[in-house]
């Protein structure tokens, strides 16, 4: 099977957003600011996280 390396979104069953082969995704907060990132990473979609807008695993609480 061939490796995806195209940016990928996935929104998980648990929540979160997942978000891979980002390089060349532009993260930015509500003034359209950059927000530093890896080339993956998870966004939260259910708000309990402590890191936003990272997931940071409150979501299984
Ligand atoms: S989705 Fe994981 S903390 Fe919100």
């Amino acid at each position: 099977m061939e490796e995806n390396t195209q940016p990928t979104i996935q929104v998980t069953n648990s929540g979160k957003v997942v978000v891979t082969n980002a390089k060349d995704v532009n993260l930015l907060d509500g003034d359209g600011n950059p927000i530093p990132k890896r080339n993956r990473f998870s966004l939260c979609n259910c708000g309990k996280t402590s890191d936003g807008p990272f997931c940071d695993g409150s979501h299984n609480g």
